[in-house]
């Protein structure tokens, strides 16, 4: 099928290499040429494992091309992908301007019937009021707005879009609905759950997907709290619950919360579409509360630890909102790195991929090359992301070059029996620290 893809961000690059890897003539249209120049160049505007390799096999295969025309995009194409950015208004509310513009252009270049396809997380009610404002623009063929949310996730883009679990396409329409069946039919094949439904159901399924991932995690942070009032381990606690299938283990990671572009952003646009639509949904709004609190009881650890933080210097591990990406929007380091500049602390951080979106993004923030280069002279570590280099520390080498041996774990990465044998004072999130300052009340019980 001849497919377009609008916006190539971290939903719309991986979204067109996949298409066209399914074997779909695929155009991508983005409106910044700079980005497009880059990526023709065979440079990702993003970290994304595997991306730059299959977008480059896709160009040469010809079934990728990309381009600034959003003409070109509309023109033969059966489906369009709307792919463009939704950032929260002051309110909490997604802004879906630059939805609209991308829908309006395809409707008035389309030379076929097409299908729009809103990709980008939007509110409910969304596919209806496109609809609604694209009939006032001169289409000259007919067209259908469907939903077909995304599940991937950021670090895992293209695994997660080349065999997704699921297919979710709501649409009010059965010719709809049935080409976008053909258009997944290989993966449909393969074993993807296809789930079709009216495009309300579809819209709603997205947002409650990410509000339950976000509760889940909010849940075990919470459990963190309470475990570290009662001396237990939440990771032993997370464990228990998660071998029962009903609840599962995933998502369920104690730490310093949930950060990047989609929780925080897709929460508070829930939590405002429940709201306008009449229901006061409060348990959104606690996640949120108990998200915001996980960054703070990490800073208090930190300060605790430091007793005066002012001049300190503490190293993070991790800069962007997780591991595997080199995203640092809403990354809670970098909020963390904030509650520790406001206090005189000398911040130094090390992503293996987001130094430079880190330092773009928080002014005054020093940058180290390497672990060990932020490590040294530290009077505190803290690990705020999951990649794997930081569960592997070399626990004697940072032993060696750090001022004072003290270890906040912020994502539950370390061994707390090798770093205490290492000679570190640990500080784990919701697990007993462990280390000279800590074991001698215990000593003395
Ligand atoms: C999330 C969803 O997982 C995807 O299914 C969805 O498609 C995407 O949002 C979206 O709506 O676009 P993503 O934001 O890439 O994907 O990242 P996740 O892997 O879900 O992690 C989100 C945050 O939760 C990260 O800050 C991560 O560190 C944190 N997290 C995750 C925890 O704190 N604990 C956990 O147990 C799991």
């Amino acid at each position: 099928m001849r497919v377009g893809v609008i916006g190539i961000g971290h939903v719309g690059l991986p979204t067109a290499a996949v298409l066209a890897h399914l074997g779909h003539e695929v155009v991508a249209m983005d409106s910044d040429q700079a980005k497009l120049d880059s990526v023709v160049a065979g440079q990702m505007p993003f970290y994304e494992p595997g991306m730059q390799e299959l977008v480059r096999s896709e160009m040469d295969a010809g079934r990728l091309r990309f381009t600034a025309d959003v003409a070109a995009v509309a023109a033969g194409a059966n489906v369009v992908f709307i792919c463009v950015g939704t950032p929260p208004k002051a309110t909490g509310e997604a802004n879906l301007l630059a939805v609209e513009r991308a829908g309006a252009a395809v409707v008035e270049n389309a030379t076929a019937d097409v299908v729009l396809v809103e990709k980008s997380t939007v509110p409910a009610g969304t596919a209806e009021r496109l609809t609604l404002a694209l009939k006032r623009y001169k289409a000259k063929h007919r067209f259908w707005v469907v939903s077909n949310p995304e599940f991937l996730q950021e670090g895992k883009a293209i695994a997660d879009s080349l065999h997704p679990h699921r297919i979710l396409v709501g649409s009010n329409s059965q010719e709809a609905l049935d080409m976008m069946r053909e258009l997944y039919s290989a993966q449909i094949e393969s074993g993807a759950h296809w789930i079709e439904t009216d495009v309300a159901t579809a819209e709603l399924a997205k947002h409650a997907s990410n509000a339950f991932l976000s509760m889940k995690i909010s849940f075990a942070n919470a459990m963190a709290r309470l475990c570290e009032l009662a001396g237990a381990d939440v990771v032993k606690v997370a464990d228990a619950m998660g071998s029962d299938p009903r609840i599962g283990r995933e998502f369920l990671n104690a730490g310093l919360g949930y950060g990047g572009y989609c929780f925080p952003k897709d929460l508070a646009a829930f939590e405002r579409l429940a709201e306008q639509l009449g229901y006061d949904f409060g348990l959104l709004r606690e996640v949120k509360k108990i998200n915001d609190e996980a960054v703070e009881a990490t800073f208090k650890k930190v300060e605790e630890a430091m007793w005066n933080l002012q001049d300190k210097r503490i190293a993070l591990l991790g800069l962007a909102f997780k591991g595997g990406t080199d995203d640092t929007r809403l990354s809670p380091a970098l909020e963390l790195a904030r509650m520790l500049k406001e206090h005189g602390a000398h911040v130094v951080g090390h992503d293996p991929q987001a130094n430079e979106n880190a330092a773009r993004e928080l002014e005054g923030l020093d940058i180290a090359e390497d672990i060990y280069g932020a490590l040294q002279g530290a009077h505190c570590a803290v690990i705020c992301t999951d990649w794997p280099e930081f569960g592997e520390l070399d626990l004697g080498k940072a032993h060696g070059v750090m001022a004072f041996p003290i270890l906040v774990d912020g994502r539950n990465m370390l061994d707390p029996a090798a770093a205490l044998a290492a000679g570190f004072t640990y500080i784990p999130t919701g697990r007993p620290p462990v280390g000279p300052a800590h074991e001698e009340p215990r000593d003395h019980r």
